[in-house]
């Protein structure tokens, strides 16, 4: 863009998000993307929430809105087994944004170098909205932390969830301060692996891969899927939400039917693919909102909050540590952020202690590790261990850990 090594260039980034966003075209309709003049969407209301408050989080991000291409939420295609019933009202319709960072520095594709290769594979597992003392009140996570090693300084980037869910795949939450249809024009981890002929996927609970003029798996991007999830008793919603897919919340990603075709119904794909030995070296596996922790106890019972999820995790280990283990994968359990009750989202970073777990390859079972690490480290760990290069964002900065570190 306007991006230039001078140093009035500030100047203009400064300009350049006071101004209105300029106006532009959304690069893709079709799944889960209309046009807002589609004849379906009639009944369907406007919601949508600007990406961020500059004053909060600087001047180095722009953002545009085509209000003429949305994002819509389906709650009549949703079906309600939990004896909830669906209105009408439910349907709404998000502006497309696009956000981009300006002076994003190029990609460094200096991947000639081997990599550490400490794990064969990395598998991410994420969670939901819990701060790590509440998380470890829970019975069912003090037996998961038997099973593998327990990260005791492991720190989330941001509030609320969605820029976190970037920050693993990207090195930056690009300003992001909200849950909205947010479309991020930047390079991920994806373009390394890429670049590197290193395979990724993404298994999502409840995901419904669409059928477009691209092909029959293109990316959903409809923000709510799966049956109406009425169990917690603060608020109901889908069970599945698309904030939760890093990979859905590129623009980069998204434009590629390539890419489009490597994130699964996870039901549909994850078993066989463990069970087979093909599953790919990167990837994250989404747990729908009752097995993610958010759901279905109250906000408010924090000490409770994960005991469903910790339930639920174990179960997963049974049926597939032994084999990822023995293909040489490192599974990474993680929450996204830890939320107070005083949590404010304006507060980027206000300690943000998290779990994170440890499991599989090149870790030792019950033990805990208190090195400082954040999502940013994480993702430091996918690029050493592969040998990926750099995004040149937070993965540059040491400071944010290293996961290859952290095991053997
Ligand atoms: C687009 O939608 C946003 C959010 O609803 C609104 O603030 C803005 O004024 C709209 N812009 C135009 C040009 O209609
Ligand atoms: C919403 O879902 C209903 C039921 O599946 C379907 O008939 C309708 O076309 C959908 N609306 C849109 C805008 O896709
Ligand atoms: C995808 O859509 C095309 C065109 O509508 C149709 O011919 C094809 O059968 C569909 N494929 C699947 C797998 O549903
Ligand atoms: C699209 O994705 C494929 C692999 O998934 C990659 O090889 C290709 O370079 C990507 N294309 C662009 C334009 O980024
Ligand atoms: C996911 O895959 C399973 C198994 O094939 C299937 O039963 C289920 O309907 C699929 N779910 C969605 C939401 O497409
Ligand atoms: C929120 O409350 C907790 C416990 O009462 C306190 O330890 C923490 O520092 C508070 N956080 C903020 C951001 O005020
Ligand atoms: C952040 O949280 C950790 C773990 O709960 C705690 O030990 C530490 O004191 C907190 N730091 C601040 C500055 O609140
Ligand atoms: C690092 O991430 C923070 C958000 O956590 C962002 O404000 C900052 O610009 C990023 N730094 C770089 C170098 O990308
Ligand atoms: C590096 O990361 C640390 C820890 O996240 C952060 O406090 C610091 O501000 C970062 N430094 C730069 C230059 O971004």
């Amino acid at each position: 863009m306007f991006c230039t090594s001078f140093a009035w260039a500030a100047f203009n980034f400064v300009a350049a998000v006071a101004a209105a966003p300029a106006p532009f075209t959304a690069p893709f309709v079709g799944g889960g993307v209309y046009q807002a003049s589609d004849p379906r969407l009639k009944d369907y209301a406007v919601a949508s929430t600007p990406p961020f408050s500059p004053s909060v989080y600087g001047d180095y991000y722009v953002w545009r809105v085509d209000n003429n291409t949305v994002g819509v939420s389906n709650a009549t295609a949703v079906e309600a087994p939990l004896g909830l019933t669906n209105y009408g009202s439910d349907n709404t319709v998000y502006p497309y944004f696009e956000i981009e960072k300006p002076c994003d520095k190029p990609v460094d594709f200096s991947s000639e170098y081997e990599g550490k290769g400490t794990f064969k594979k990395i598998l991410h597992i994420l969670f939901e909205n819990e701060v790590f003392s509440w998380t470890m009140s829970s019975p069912y996570w003090r037996v998961l932390a038997t099973r593998g090693k327990l990260l005791t300084n492991s720190h989330g980037v941001s509030h609320p969830s969605l820029p976190n869910y970037a920050a693993f795949i990207a090195g930056d939450t690009f300003g992001m301060a909200a849950e909205n249809f947010f479309n991020v024009k930047g390079s991920t981890i994806y373009d390394l692996l890429d670049h590197k002929g290193i395979d990724y996927a993404t298994y999502a609970e409840w995901y419904t891969p669409s059928n477009t003029s691209r092909g029959p798996c293109d990316c959903n991007q409809s923000p709510f899927m799966g049956p109406l999830d009425g169990s917690n008793p603060d608020w109901s919603s889908p069970v599945y939400r698309r904030l939760d897919v890093p990979a859905l919340l590129f623009s980069s990603y998204t434009t590629n039917y390539t890419r489009c075709s490597k994130i699964y119904n996870a039901t549909d794909k994850f078993a066989q693919d463990v069970n087979d030995g093909s599953l790919p070296p990167y990837s994250f596996y989404v747990p729908d909102m009752l097995h993610n922790g958010h759901d279905p106890a109250s906000d408010s019972d924090y000490l409770h909050q994960n005991d469903e999820a910790g339930r639920w995790l174990l179960s997963f280990l049974d049926l597939y540590l032994p084999a990822l283990q023995e293909q040489g994968t490192l599974v990474v359990a993680s929450f996204d952020e830890a939320t107070w009750t005083n949590d404010s989202d304006a507060v980027p970073n206000n300690n943000n202690s998290i779990v994170t777990m440890l499991f599989g390859s090149g870790v030792t079972p019950n033990t805990m590790d208190d090195t400082y690490i954040t999502h940013y480290g994480a993702l430091i760990g996918a690029i050493n261990n592969f040998g990926l290069g750099s995004l040149s964002r937070n993965d540059t900065n040491v400071t944010n850990g290293d996961l290859t570190n952290l095991v053997w």
